[in-house]
């Protein structure tokens, strides 16, 4: 399957997925990146690995940037078949969820719906889940609805907070299987290994 990413920072989830997919053990390309930051760190790396380069959505300052029926019309090309937010911080229009409907996956750094929408975004989160005391927290895989963080999970995975967690402890923590559970969502996706409940929730299959 062709993939597009979009990113906002430093793009580790990208890079892990990317990387899986050079290896041979994701059945996915990447082939466009899709920023609101040109100089971020993933497009940094998209640019050094040869991955084209988008801005979306267009800064008021800037020239650069594409409409949001451009952007469709965009991915149309590269025929994209799945999107992937690894840290993309603006919300997707309705054009894009319209065209790309069932296609499009984030990755949230805590227990959905617990610790998300709006305001709850990078170290934010981790200091939330701290402060709140919660004992758990742990990274969700959901589809992408018009709203922040509210569309249906498809896999989570838990990590313990421990008593003296610092925010960075913790988001290091969470990454680490940031990492490991996208590129096992997305290899499951690009092996057409997803099913739809009848009341419209995700399944994974496992592997045969
Ligand atoms: C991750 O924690 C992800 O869950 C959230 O944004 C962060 C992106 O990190 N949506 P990176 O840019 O992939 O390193």
């Amino acid at each position: 399957k062709k993939l597009a990413v979009f990113v906002s920072g430093g793009g580790s989830n990208f890079r892990s997925i990317h990387e899986a997919s050079k290896r041979g053990s994701l059945h996915g390309d990447v082939v466009v990146l899709v920023t609101n930051k040109s100089e971020c760190g993933g497009a940094e790396y998209a640019r050094n690995n040869g991955i084209p380069v988008i801005m979306f959505p267009k800064a008021k300052d800037e020239s650069d940037g594409l409409c949001p029926n451009d952007l469709v019309d965009t991915l149309r090309r590269f025929e994209v078949d799945l999107i992937l937010l690894a840290g993309y911080l603006k919300l997707i229009p309705v054009e894009l969820i319209q065209a790309f409907e069932r296609s499009i996956i984030n990755i949230h750094p805590s227990l959905l719906p617990a610790f998300g929408g709006k305001g709850h975004y990078g170290m934010k989160v981790h200091k939330a889940v701290i402060a709140f005391g919660a004992r758990f927290s742990g990274p969700t895989v959901h589809f992408v609805d018009e709203h922040y963080d509210t569309g249906r999970i498809l896999a989570q995975r838990v990590v313990p907070v421990l008593a003296n967690d610092t925010a960075e402890e913790l988001a290091a923590r969470v990454l680490r299987e940031e990492h490991q559970l996208y590129v096992e969502v997305v290899e499951a996706l690009c092996e057409d290994r997803l099913v739809w409940r009848k009341d419209g929730v995700p399944l994974i299959r496992s592997k045969e």
